[in-house]
């Protein structure tokens, strides 16, 4: 293996999140605007160049590898990827292969996602009433994705569900959903809405839970114990003693998680992100294409990391959306 990547503030980058495609069948109202111009296929990195990308993170040291989108399950040929990917955790170069999901398109690949080495996935779900799902993701079923939560969990795939805390929106559904995940064995973790795409007339502010009020709510029911233990994203876990579930946190707003941050993402046309809460980015796609030596790709790669900000600065807190990120969330994957 190459020197390991590591960013200039010491941080050992080792978890990278893939976008495969920009498009989704859902049109989640914090993630994208109801017409959303989607690229043209040309634009996008080929699954063969997506490979080759991929794997020479995997050389630089990245251990975990998460594909989103935008929805991955939509990309064309998808499991070809994801089958060629298994390589590396055969050889051991990779410890985590997993996915982030809305759930749409699971009934008919968690079978397959189990075959290629998949354990684990992510599955974002923000609402467990029928209505309020159609409206949240602009137009989504919701039996289509419990459908395929059950399909995934009978592949042996273990699921996490991915909920984005919505003041007025599902703040009443707290312990429907927590209940609803113990009673399936599912973990879940709360995330807070981050001020991203073009908010047209969204209201961030208006919208924002903070995850210490989730918290102190849990705790008005349940004893909750921190823990130490991470899966390598930015959540912080706590068990509820009454159930013994495990809920996740990821805090970007109320409590800013950057200083352990592993991670980079590239976007389906080869950008690199080294922060989900910056616009700086550097281009992969010419690196990749102009030259079959990885050599210039590495290089490329880790010139993009020596650019790492310290963080991202998201803030409700000054009435404003201050720190907005004009990309849309789909376009980096979350
Ligand atoms: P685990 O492997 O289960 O820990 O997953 P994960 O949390 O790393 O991945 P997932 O795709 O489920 O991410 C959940 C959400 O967390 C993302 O979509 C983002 O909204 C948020 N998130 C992840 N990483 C960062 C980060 O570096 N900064 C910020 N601000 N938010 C992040
Ligand atoms: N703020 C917080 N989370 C978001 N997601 C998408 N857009 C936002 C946003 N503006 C979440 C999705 C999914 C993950 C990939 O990102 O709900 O779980
Ligand atoms: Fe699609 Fe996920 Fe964005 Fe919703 S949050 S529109 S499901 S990519």
């Amino acid at each position: 293996m190459s020197a390991p990547l590591i960013d200039p503030f010491a941080r050992a980058i080792e978890y990278l999140r893939v976008s495969v495609t920009d498009r989704c069948d859902f049109r989640c109202v914090y993630c994208m605007s109801e017409n959303m111009t989607f690229l043209p296929k040309k634009e996008l990195l080929t699954l063969e160049e997506l490979d080759r990308l991929c794997s020479a993170f995997i050389r630089l040291g990245v251990k975990k590898l998460r594909i989103t989108g935008g929805e991955p399950l939509v990309r064309r040929e998808i499991m070809t990827f994801f089958n060629s990917m298994s390589r590396h955790l055969d050889s051991g170069a990779l410890d985590e292969l997993t996915i982030t999901t809305n759930g749409s398109q699971l009934a008919r690949f968690a079978d397959d996602l189990y075959a290629a080495g998949v354990r684990r996935i992510n599955v974002s779900l923000d609402t467990l009433d029928e209505q309020k799902f159609a409206d949240v993701t602009r137009w989504g079923r919701l039996p289509q994705v419990l459908k395929g939560i059950d399909a995934a969990q009978k592949a042996g795939l273990r699921v996490k569900i991915n909920t984005v805390a919505l003041k007025g929106f599902n703040e009443d559904e707290l312990f429907t959903l927590t209940d609803w995940c113990a009673e399936r064995d599912m973990d879940l973790t709360f995330i807070e809405v981050m001020p991203m795409g073009d908010i047209g007339n969204e209201d961030r502010i208006g919208q924002y839970w903070s995850l210490k009020d989730v918290r102190a709510q849990l705790a008005e029911r349940s004893e909750l114990t921190d823990l130490a233990e991470r899966t390598g994203g930015p959540a912080r876990y706590i068990r509820m003693e009454e159930t013994g579930q495990k809920i996740g946190f990821i805090t970007p707003l109320s409590h800013n998680f950057c200083e352990s941050c592993n991670r980079v993402r590239v976007t389906c046309t080869g950008e690199i992100y080294t922060c989900l809460g910056q616009e700086g980015h550097s281009d992969l796609r010419a690196p990749l294409r102009s030259s079959e030596s990885d050599m210039v790709l590495e290089d490329a790669i880790r010139a993009a990391i020596a650019l790492k900000p310290k963080g991202h600065d998201f803030d409700y807190s000054r009435q404003r959306v201050d720190g907005q990120v004009s990309r849309h969330m789909s376009h980096t994957g979350g």
